[in-house]
C-alpha cells in the first residue's frame, strides 16, 4: 500500500475503519487492517468524506474584487455592469492568476472538483483562453469543467452565439445560458432551445442560469425541462440558482416541480450569494431568493448547493469554503432536522460530483484515493463546525494539510488545551 488512513469514520456511521490506497485508487477499506505502508495517518475517531465539489462557480472574476471599483448598490445588475466595465481592460494573464490563486485556496480547503462558468461575451475569449490553460495546468490536482456563458445574453449580446461555439471549439465541454436576461420571456425561451439544441448536437451537458430572478413569472425552468427531455438530454442538464421559484405561486410549482424531475434535469441553488442579491426590490416583508430546496429534493431531483462567488463584483467576501456554503443552504433552507443537516454535506460532495458526471468518486473500493479528514466526528458536525480540513488526499498523496485546531487555555482550575471537535453534548437518539 502507498498510504492508510487508520481509525476513521465514515458518513455512513461506521466507524473504526481503516483506508489503503494504491497506485492512486482505493484498495481497502476495513477495520484493522493487515497492511503496511510508508505514510500512515491516525484519523483518531474522525471523518473521512470525499473531496468537496462546487458545481457553480465564476472563476473567471474571482478576486477581481474592486476593479476597477466596488458594488455600491449590491445588486446583481451592479455586478453585472461592473463586470462590464472589467472586461476590456483585464489581460487573459490577469484572469490566469487569479485562477491559479483561487484553485491554491480550494485545494487548502479540500475543493478538488469545480464547475465553473466562463464569460464569452468578450469577442477575445480571454477568459477561455485563460481558465483553458488553469485547466490543463491544476489538472493533477484538481477537476475544472467549463461551461460556456453568454453572460449579457445568447441573443441581446450580438457576437455571443458565435463566441459561444468558438468557445466550444476550443475545448469547453459545457453549454451555458441566461434566459431570464433576456430581453423578453419569449426570446428567454428561444435560447434555451437554441442552446439545448447546440448541446445535443454535439453531445454536450448543460448548465443554464435560470431564473435568477424574483418575479414569479421568470420561468425559462420550464422551457429547460421541455427541451431536456425533448432532445433526450435527460441526467445531463442542470437549472443553476432557480430564485425565482421561490416566489412562484405554490399551484403552479406542484405542476413544476414533476416535470423537472420527469426531465431528470437537477438544481444549483446558490445559497451563500443569492441570500443578498435576492429581494433587494422589497421593503418588508423581505423575500429570501433562495429556491426550494426541500421540495425539489423531495421529489427526487439532484440538488447541489453552488458557491458562485468569491470577492468579485457580485461578493466581497467568501474563501473557497463548501462547508460555509452548504451552512448557509441549511440556515435559509430551514434544513435542520439530523437528517437534513446530513443531506446539506452530500449536498457539497456526492450531489455535484453526479451532477458533473466526475467517475471514480467516492469513499469506495476502487475509487480514486481521493479524501479529507476532517476535524469532525461526523456530518452533522462537520456542518456545525466548518472544521479544519486536516488532511488533503488525492490520487493517495497528501497534497495539503493544516494543523488541528486546539486552543490553550490558561484558566484556573480547568484544562490547559481545547479541541473545539470535543466541546459538544452526548446525543442519545
Ligand atoms: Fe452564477
Amino acid at each position: 500500500m502507498d498510504l492508510i488512513v487508520r481509525n476513521a469514520a465514515l458518513s455512513t456511521g461506521e466507524q473504526g475503519v481503516d483506508i489503503a490506497c494504491k497506485d492512486g485508487k482505493i484498495a481497502a477499506i476495513e477495520p484493522n487492517l493487515k497492511a503496511e505502508s510508508p505514510v500512515s495517518l491516525d484519523a483518531e475517531g474522525q471523518l473521512v468524506v470525499p473531496p468537496f465539489v462546487d458545481s457553480h462557480f465564476h472563476m473567471d472574476a474571482t478576486l477581481s474584487l474592486g476593479r476597477p471599483r466596488l458594488n455600491g448598490s449590491g445588486t446583481l445588475l451592479e455586478g453585472i455592469s461592473l463586470w462590464n466595465e472589467l472586461k476590456p481592460i483585464q489581460s487573459v494573464e490577469d484572469i490566469y492568476q487569479r485562477a491559479m490563486q483561487y484553485c491554491d485556496l480550494a485545494v487548502a480547503q479540500g475543493l478538488l472538483a469545480v464547475r465553473t462558468h466562463v464569460d464569452i461575451c468578450d469577442d477575445e475569449l480571454k477568459g477561455v483562453d485563460a481558465l483553458t490553460q488553469v485547466k490543463k495546468d491544476v489538472a493533477p490536482y484538481l477537476d475544472l469543467q467549463l461551461v460556456a456563458f453568454p453572460q449579457d445574453g445568447f441573443y441581446r449580446s450580438p457576437s455571443a452565439r458565435a463566441n459561444l461555439l468558438r468557445a466550444l471549439d476550443k475545448g469547453v465541454e459545457v453549454v451555458g445560458g441566461i434566459p431570464h436576461f433576456e430581453r423578453t420571456m419569449g426570446q428567454g425561451d428561444e435560447s434555451v432551445k437554441e442552446l439545448c439544441e447546440i448541446a445535443a448536437e454535439r453531445g454536450l451537458r448543460v448548465d443554464m442560469h435560470c431564473d435568477e430572478s424574483d418575479d414569479p413569472h421568470s420561468r425559462h425552468i420550464e422551457a429547460l425541462a421541455l427541451h431536456t427531455q425533448r432532445l433526450g438530454l435527460q441526467g445531463r442538464v442542470a437549472g443553476s440558482h432557480l430564485t425565482s421559484m421561490h416566489s412562484m405561486d405554490n399551484y403552479y410549482v406542484s405542476k413544476l416541480l414533476p416535470l423537472i424531475a420527469e426531465a431528470q434535469v437537477s438544481a444549483i441553488p446558490n445559497p451563500l450569494i443569492n441570500i443578498t442579491l435576492q429581494g433587494r426590490h422589497n421593503t418588508y416583508p423581505k423575500i429570501r431568493g433562495l429556491t426550494r430546496v426541500r421540495e425539489l429534493r423531495d421529489q427526487g431531483i439532484d440538488v447541489a448547493f453552488g458557491s458562485d462567488c468569491v470577492m468579485d463584483p457580485w461578493y466581497s467576501l467568501g474563501r473557497a469554503d463548501m462547508l460555509e456554503v452548504a451552512s448557509m443552504g441549511l440556515h435559509v433552507g430551514q434544513l435542520t432536522s439530523r437528517s437534513d443537516m446530513a443531506w446539506c454535506l452530500e449536498a457539497v460532495t456526492t450531489n455535484p460530483a453526479k451532477i458533473l458526471g466526475l467517475e471514480g468518486y467516492g469513499i469506495a473500493v476502487g475509487n480514486y484515493a481521493d479524501m479529507l479528514l476532517l476535524q469532525a466526528d461526523d456530518p452533522v458536525e462537520a456542518m456545525r463546525l466548518k472544521p479544519a480540513r486536516l488532511q488533503v488526499i488525492r490520487r493517495g498523496e497528501v497534497i495539503a494539510s493544516t494543523p488541528r485546531q486546539v486552543s490553550a487555555l490558561n484558566l484556573p482550575n480547568r484544562g490547559s488545551a481545547l479541541d473545539i471537535s470535543k466541546t459538544k453534548p452526548v446525543l442519545r437518539h
